[in-house]
């Protein structure tokens, strides 16, 4: 599939009832190409008015996280395990996430990271693996299809927090490490 056909389907998904109330289907942002993609839970309300994943206080939170590890938003990959704003900002329901999580699956395709960034206990929990509890499990790397992926706290969870701050850290300071170690062994091989 396409990013044009990927865009088209998301446009005109009525999958769940989370697309009878959208204002704007939010597929993603950033890089296409990008080396890592950060998955969050699901659009807020800016998010919904701006198609845009993680641009409320959060997003604002992420976007200096990013800049603490040298990185942008343009550099990177963002998206969410649901497309459509739930109401309220609740927890997207099993249901909304089995029909949307098809949408992100076509995204790891087109974009074949070599890192994942879970954002929170949804995003964890829909990649990693179902009993995964975000306090306990979060900051550990686990390897899927020779993907990285770690999780972290959600950066809602850091506003409301922020004790939770010094752990997030740590856990981007890894994702930085991850990136250099790849990027050297990436080196080595080409020198072969
Ligand atoms: N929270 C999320 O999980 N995703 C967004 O895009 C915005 C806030």
């Amino acid at each position: 599939m396409t990013w044009e056909e990927l865009e088209y389907l998301c446009h005109n998904c009525h999958n769940c009832r989370l697309g009878e109330a959208r204002h704007n289907v939010v597929i993603g942002v950033g890089d296409r190409k990008s080396r890592i993609l950060f998955v969050g839970e699901g659009p807020g309300y800016y998010e919904d008015m701006q198609g845009e994943p993680f641009v409320g206080a959060a997003g604002q939170l992420l976007d200096k996280m990013l800049a603490s590890i040298g990185l942008d938003r343009s550099k990177v990959y963002i998206a969410n395990i649901v497309k459509c704003r739930p109401p309220n900002n609740r927890d997207p329901l099993p249901d909304e996430q089995e029909a949307c999580i098809k949408y992100l699956r076509v995204q790891f395709k087109l974009i074949r990271p070599e890192i994942i960034v879970c954002l929170g206990r949804i995003a964890a929990k829909a990649i990693i693996a179902p009993d995964f509890r975000i306090t306990r499990d979060r900051g550990v790397w686990h390897n899927k299809k020779g993907i990285d992926i770690i999780a972290t706290y959600h950066p809602s969870a850091l506003l409301r927090d922020e004790s939770k701050k010094r752990d997030a850290w740590e856990d981007f300071k890894a994702i930085r490490d991850k990136l250099k170690e790849k990027e050297n062994e990436k080196g080595q091989n080409d020198e072969q």
